[in-house]
């Protein structure tokens, strides 16, 4: 019996919902607002290509912009790790938002978890 991709448990119009509510709640954090640009709908755009092949669906971001590099692509930013815990917790609150629950929620959300760490590259102020 085959598991389908968490892409398509989880499914296209339920993963935009979920990159729409992430930046909107990103879009008004104190901590992440000022490293991002005002208008996030290129962000987004490119966010939902990502996660799209992140979860096993059809490889849109290599498609159209080459390798992740996904640590590479934020040296620019100081993702630090107070950072990565805002952009955990705006995630996790657009996931309450749209109704995404269950094991492919606990999954997906382990995976990013795991990747938000990887892309801290600046330690917290004072450290
Ligand atoms: C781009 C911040 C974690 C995926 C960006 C940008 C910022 C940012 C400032 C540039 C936005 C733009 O100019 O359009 C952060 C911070 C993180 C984080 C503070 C905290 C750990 C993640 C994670 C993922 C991710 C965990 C994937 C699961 C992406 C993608 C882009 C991006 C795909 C677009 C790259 C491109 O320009 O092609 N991020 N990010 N980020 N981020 Fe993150």
């Amino acid at each position: 019996e085959n598991k389908p991709v968490p892409f398509e448990a989880i499914g296209e119009g339920m993963l935009h919902q979920l990159v729409d509510a992430f930046y909107n709640r990103v879009s008004q954090h104190p901590d992440l607002a000022p490293i991002f640009p005002d208008d996030l709908t290129e962000t987004a755009r490119k966010q939902k290509q990502f996660l799209t092949q992140f979860l096993g669906g059809p490889p849109l971001y290599t498609q159209e912009h080459g390798h992740p590099m996904l640590r590479a692509r934020h040296l620019p930013f100081e993702v630090t790790p107070k950072r990565a815990q805002a952009w955990l917790s705006c995630m996790k609150e657009a996931m309450d938002e749209i109704g995404l629950d269950g094991p492919v929620r606990n999954e997906f959300y382990a995976r990013l978890t795991f990747t938000a760490q990887h892309m801290v590259n600046t330690p917290d102020d004072g450290e």
